[in-house]
This record gives structure tokens, sequence and C-alpha cells, in this order.
């Protein structure tokens, strides 16, 4: 593994913008809140910040509907605010991340705007138009994510366009030269700014095979639900010629070849696909495409030792010089303390992820609040803001309940803004506030804290390679090592106490000083308390 990389072994801590913290007292955070916020994400020892969309937007999908990739919205602040949040962060040692949202734009972007109203303008062939079938229905049974077919009538082009997820969010046409060549310069804007790297929305959605053939039905047992329910439709069909096209390939390598202009940026995309694992070898294969993908492959709800185990394996594998990223919470899943814990999920549990995730190979998008242990909220019909959530109700009740305002204090508006929040602050989240657990040297976000300069110090988890061992029942064991130092570490995945032996090929003693507790070693025998975790040096 390249140490050399700043990602390699960083933790990136995912800023939903909306939820972080409201300066202007509009109920909806902005740039100025992250400004605010900036001497908190420094202190909690991680190495990035990547910041969802802030681009001009209607907010239909909340900013990942852009309509103008080079305009702050009014509703975050300016691109002054933005120079100046790179400013401040740099000063504080910590790289800034952007999404870009690169296959779709919103329908109210001046592109489409300008294809959309007949087949000669000169953007007519911007967006993925085609003819109704004889019967006049859509060209063919593709699905948007977020509901209902991938195509929607244009009256004034007799023409279908379409769209992978909202049907605002028409689908760019990567297939024209022009649309590519476009979307790198808007690329560029950013790197001149200063941006440390992207997370590049979506990344295996830009190109949609122009054979326009129906997606294949995928049998019942064969579901499953990556980025989207079971339930839902999408489900029903391998997405065979609507996403992951061969043809993308040449555009990372374009996108790798811009960010090589710029040393020490990082290009990570986020894939989702009928094969993610594949993608996301494929999308880091050598060393001309991206940098490093991260998937849904842990933002589901299975958790077990054997799924986690064999997910990673099989992506280290696989891995043709790439990185790893590994994500279990953010923006778009079920708050990840209540989708593996369940109702009244423990302290420890919130504790015990962190380790396990930062002790994994590769680098970690972390997503805030869940180094306060915060839960899903349950966010009541009429309060719902979410359109996949208002399509798909009840049940499916959409990413609201992960989205709710960061509690800074255990105030009314939890220290977020002074007006009605846009989604309200549960009241379970006063007593996980960033002011509630400061003080105590037990808590979850300390424990957070501790963890990361802990793990600081431990090149073997910042780069070792990763290996796997059976240690007993509920255990996830992992072997690290880099130059001189191995680490054995153990995570119970269950909250009963787990016990198991550690392989007589490792003599292993314990190592203190990460904040947690609940594990004895005896001679090769270890126990682990509920979730209890262990890291031990190899000898
Ligand atoms: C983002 C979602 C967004 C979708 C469409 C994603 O994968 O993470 O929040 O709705 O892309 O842009």
């Amino acid at each position: 593994m390249n140490k050399d990389e700043w990602w390699s072994g960083a933790v990136i801590y995912q800023i939903y913008p909306r939820s972080i913290m409201d300066s202007n007292n509009d109920g909806i955070g902005d740039l100025q809140g992250i400004i605010s916020k900036l001497d908190y994400f420094a202190e909690l020892g991680i190495d990035a910040i990547w910041i969802s969309p802030f681009f001009k937007s209607p907010m239909k999908d909340f900013g990942y509907d852009v309509s103008d990739h080079r305009k702050v919205d009014d509703m975050f602040g300016t691109l002054a605010d933005f120079d100046l949040l790179v400013d401040r962060a740099h000063a504080l040692g910590l790289k800034v991340i952007i999404d870009q949202v690169l296959s779709h734009t919103s329908d109210q972007h001046a592109w489409f705007q300008e294809s959309r109203m007949d087949r000669t303008n000169p953007k007519a062939d911007w967006y993925v138009w085609a003819d109704p079938s004889a019967d006049g229905t859509p060209p063919n049974n593709w699905l948007a994510i977020f509901g209902g077919s991938a195509w929607e009538w244009e009256p004034r082009r007799k023409q279908y366009y379409m769209h992978n997820f909202l049907t605002s969010q028409p689908d760019l046409n990567f297939h024209n030269p022009d649309v590519p060549k476009q979307m790198l310069a808007e690329v560029e804007f950013w790197l001149k700014r200063k941006v440390d790297g992207f997370r590049l929305d979506a990344i295996n959605f830009c190109y949609h095979s122009t054979c326009l053939k129906n997606n294949p039905v995928k049998p019942e047992e064969t579901r499953k639900g990556l980025g989207f329910s079971v339930d839902n439709p999408y489900a029903f069909q391998y997405h065979k010629y609507d996403n992951t096209q061969p043809e993308n390939f040449k555009f990372l390598e374009s996108i790798r070849a811009l960010m090589n202009r710029y040393p020490g940026r990082l290009a990570l995309g986020e894939v989702s696909s009928e094969e993610s694992i594949k993608t996301m070898t494929d999308y880091t294969a050598g060393n001309n495409r991206l940098h490093m993908t991260y998937s849904f492959e842990l933002l589901v709800d299975t958790f077990t030792v054997d799924y986690i185990r064999q997910t990673v394996e099989a992506l280290e594998s696989e891995l043709d010089g790439g990185l790893p990223c590994w994500s279990i919470g953010n923006h778009d899943v079920v708050r990840v303390l209540s989708r593996w814990g369940g109702d009244n999920p423990p302290d420890h549990l919130a504790k015990m992820l962190a380790a396990l995730l930062c002790s994994l190979r590769g680098s970690v998008c972390w997503y805030q609040g869940d180094e306060l242990g915060l839960t899903e909220a349950d966010i009541l019909p009429e309060q719902i803001q979410d359109p996949y959530g208002i399509t798909f109700w009840p049940t499916f009740k959409g990413r609201d309940g992960c989205r709710t305002p960061m509690p800074w204090t255990n105030g009314d508006k939890a220290g977020f803004t002074e007006t009605t929040p846009w989604l309200p602050v549960p009241d379970e989240h006063h007593a996980k506030s960033v002011a509630f657990q400061a003080d105590d040297p037990q808590s979850i976000l300390n424990n957070f804290k501790l963890f990361l300069k802990w793990r600081k110090q431990h090149s073997a988890l910042l780069y070792g390679t990763i290996d796997f061992e059976d240690v007993g029942e509920n255990i996830l064991a992992i072997v690290r090592c880099h130059e001189n130092e191995k680490i054995f570490a153990c995570f119970n995945l269950s909250p009963e106490i787990a016990q198991g032996n550690i392989p007589e090929k490792y003599s292993v003693s314990s190592l203190d000083g990460f904040g947690h507790s609940g594990a004895k070693l005896e001679g090769q025998h270890i126990l682990l308390q509920s979730y209890g975790v262990f890291f031990g040096t190899i000898t």
C-alpha cells in the first residue's frame, strides 16, 4: 500500500451540509456552519472531510440534482465561503473532498432546458433521448431507482428522456463526446479551487447501452437490495444495459489523466452495480483509473462475521492495484447503529463498530453523527422530505431518518439552529449531543477520538496487509502487518459473551490504550464481552 498518498489509511468524515450546522437560522445547514465546526472535525482525529453537494440546485434530491456545477447554492452560501472553508480546513490539517454528480443533472440545468426544446438545438444530444415504442410506451423496460419507468415523456420533442433516479434528474448522454469533455471541465473548475479530491456520485451510471434492449428479469430468490430495497421493482431486473457499460473505462481514464495534473488529489467513486466487487476492481485496476471506490456492500442489513469477512476477502483478493474504501453508514441508508443493533443498541456496539471499520485495510468513509452513536430517527409520514420515501411509503420510509440535524447541544434545537430545522431532531438524540458527551471520558464520542489517535500510532492499522483468521463463533479476527508491526484484532459481533482460541501459530500479547475494554486473553484463549474488542501485538 502506497503510504505516500494521503488517503492511504485515511478516515474521511462525510458532512451532509443541510444537517450539519445552520449559521443563518433558516433551518438548513450551510458552509459557514461547517466553518464554525472545523475545530470539532479536526479534534476528532479524522484526515479529511467530504462535503455532500452544496451546488446550485432546485433540491428535489437535496443537492444531488445539480443545476449549475460551478455555483454554490444560495442556501449554502457563496464561492467565497467555500474558498474560506478550504483554507481554514487546510490550516487545521484537514483535506477537503467534494461530491461531483456527473452522470445526471437537474432538469433545471440550462443544458437540459435547451436540450428538451427540440431535436436540433446545440444541446439536443446531450441527454439520453429515445423515440417511443410503436404503442407509445417507453422504449424499453428500464426502471428508475426512485420509482417508476426510467423514461419520461417530453411533448416538445415527442420523445422520452432517460433518468436513473428522479424524473427531475435526466441522465447525460456520455456517448456524445462533448458531454464527458464538459464534465471534465466542471471537475477541473474545483481542482483549481484547491479541493483535495472528489467523491464521484453514481459513477457507474454515466453510460447506458445504446442498443436500448430490455433488462433481463431477475429471479426472486437472487434479488438483493444494495442501495435500494428488495421490494423496489428496480430489484426485479438485472441492470445489464442501463449502467456499468464498458465505455465508462475511457471516461475514468480521462478523469485520472486530469487528476494526475493536480498531484495529491483523490478520485473516490461510488459504485452500485450488479457485481459491485468486480466493478470496484475494474474501476481501480492499473494505475490509470480511480484511486479508490466504495460500494453498498457494508451498507446493508447483514451483520455477521461470515458476511463481513467474505465481502472484505472477496474485494481484497480481486483488487488489482486499487485501494478499498469501506463505509458502514451514509446519507442513503438507515443509521448503522440501528441497522445492526436493533431498537436499543448499546453504546459499546457503537464503539466496537468504529474500531472494526477503522481496522480494515484502505480508507474509511465515516458518516457525521455516527461518532456520537446516533440512532435512526423515526420520521412521521407528514414530515417526510425524501421523494424516494414519499413514493415508497409505507414499506420504505426514505432516507430522512439518517439525515436529521447534528445534535451539538442538548438544548431545544440541539444547537443546530434557532428556528425550526428542516427535519426534526429526535428526542433521543439530545442525550447523545456533542456537549453532553464531551465531558464523559467513557462516552462514544471520546472513545472515537481516543481510538483514532491510538490508531495513528500503529502503522499496521494504517498501511498493513490484511488477513482473517478463525477464532470462534461471532468473532471477527483480523491480522494486519506492516514492516515490523503485527497486530491481531478481534471483534465480538454479538451482544453475548464470545470465546475462542487464537491460532497456535500466533503468539499474542494485549495492547492497551485504545479505549476499549471487555476482552481477556489467557494463553491462546480469548474471551470477549458483548460487542467487545481486542487488539494484540504478535510477537
Ligand atoms: C447519492 C444519493 C443520490 C443519488 C442520485 C447517490 O448514490 O448518494 O443520495 O440520491 O446518487 O444522485
